[in-house]
């Protein structure tokens, strides 16, 4: 029996609604969650230059991403070393270096300090070696997605996110070209916890005829996902949702719905069909007949494959998530085609998108119903589909159907532990006292 059992069951089927709304229990996350853990930063196609840079955050820490002269990708916190201004201020650009707007100090691309003009002034030399921006400690790669880890000692990015990446490889390495995130986030904020958006995008797949039912209801895509649909977890806190296609399927089902949640035309039908033997020879037989839903890397970075977008839940308070969103492509698809995709994302979860409005409205619903009072006793269920997750002969990780909250299970179970951990070799008994006095 631990402090968060009371938040958390052993077996992940009752959770605390105070999981989604406690300011005590956000405050460890910072630390235990977004402190520990490998989190997104950016694309190398977002930095293709020397000199180019990116924002971005770990938990609400900012972080400026930058492609240095030497051309290796380098991660500081955006905070200067004087009184603390963020120096970068523009979402994306290219520079030699990074000037602070209060006393005007400057940092190079590796957030060295360059110049400080009071030096001059008053005849000084500072100790520039301890006076750079601070550092990420750790920064890795996978297919060009750029990872950051405050903590030194993390594994490295390709065993944390383990068979992950076999599912990664069918979005960003479908073809020799690889694939690009295009331009700057769309951002909006929504009133709901951080981790609502993830668990949504780590497979729950079950909502999409009720909350989606003007769209999808009759659909005969709905049919397909429930009949050949797995809510798959690679590993504990990764969820992927994929329909595998009978390898007996057309060619045209195989690559893509019919109806639902694409608007693809005719031209971009058969391209896709082109590049079909592309994708087979590259990621196999088995990856060729998959058909995307949804993705989410553990903690806080989610993939739309189908609609062509990655998406960042960014905390900012138990009860606010500032979400960024970018759509994605394959580099050396036809411009033409690029455009339809890019309305096929934009149409359904850009920030108008019709899903991604009645999602955002589900979410911030969840929160209110959450933060309420009286009902502190009554624990939320996430035990549908316990013990059905088998083994599958194709497809890596732990299967089960597209009604099964395996997946959420898995990740509050290692949520729970790491902040758990996290706060008992900190021993912070206050904050454990404080947090029995919430449950
Ligand atoms: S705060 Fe940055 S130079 Fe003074
Ligand atoms: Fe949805």
């Amino acid at each position: 029996m631990s402090y968060l059992d009371e938040f958390v069951s052993a077996d992940a089927h009752r959770i605390s609604r105070r999981v989604f709304t406690a300011e005590e229990i956000y405050r460890q996350e910072k630390r235990h969650i977004f402190g520990q853990n490998w989190i997104y930063l950016s694309h190398e196609s977002q930095i293709p230059n020397a000199g180019d840079y990116a924002l971005a955050y770990i938990g609400e820490t900012p972080i400026i991403v930058t492609r240095g002269l030497d051309n290796q990708i380098h991660a500081s916190i955006n905070s200067c070393t004087h009184r603390g201004l963020p120096v970068a201020r523009a979402d994306r650009g290219n520079t030699k270096r990074f000037i602070c707007p209060y006393h005007g100090w400057s940092y190079d691309l590796q957030g060295n300090l360059g110049a400080a003009p009071q030096e001059r002034k008053l005849g000084i030399k500072l100790d520039k070696d301890n006076l750079g921006l601070k550092k990420v400690p750790r920064v890795e790669t996978y297919l060009g997605l750029i990872f950051g880890c405050i903590n030194p000692l993390i594994e490295p990015l390709e065993t944390y996110l383990g068979d992950m990446r076999w599912y990664l490889d069918c979005m960003f390495d479908r073809s020799g070209g690889g694939a690009e995130v295009v331009g700057t986030p769309h951002k909006w904020s929504i009133n709901c916890n951080w981790k609502v958006p993830v668990e949504n995008q780590l497979g729950d797949v079950a909502h999409g005829p009720h909350l989606h039912g003007a769209l999808l209801k009759g659909s005969s895509q709905v049919d397909e996902i429930e009949r050949l649909g797995f809510n798959i977890v690679p590993k504990d806190g990764h969820g992927v949702a994929v329909r595998l296609m009978p390898e007996d399927a057309s060619l045209e089902d195989k690559i893509f719905a019919k109806d639902g949640l694409t608007l693809f035309d005719k031209e971009t039908i058969a391209y896709m069909q082109e590049q079909h033997a592309e994708v087979e020879e590259r990621l196999g037989k088995v990856r060729a007949r998959l058909k995307p839903l949804c993705y989410s890397i553990y903690p806080n970075l989610s993939l739309l494959w189908g609609n062509s977008t990655l998406r960042v839940s960014q905390p900012r308070g138990a009860g606010k998530t500032e979400y960024w969103s970018w759509w994605v492509v394959g580099k050396d698809i036809p411009d033409s085609i690029k455009m339809k995709l890019q309305k096929n994302y934009t149409f359904f979860f850009g920030p108008g998108g019709i899903l991604e409005q009645e999602d955002s409205e589900a979410w911030t619903q969840q929160y209110a119903g959450n933060n309420i009072d009286y009902v502190d006793d009554q624990y939320l269920y996430f035990g549908l589909g316990e013990g059905e997750q088998h083994k599958h002969p194709e497809l890596p990780g732990m299967a089960g159907s597209v009604f099964n909250e395996h997946y959420v299970r898995a990740f509050y179970k290692r949520w729970k532990r790491e902040i758990e951990d996290g706060m008992s070799m900190e021993k912070l008994d206050p904050q454990l006292i404080a947090l029995k006095n919430l449950a």
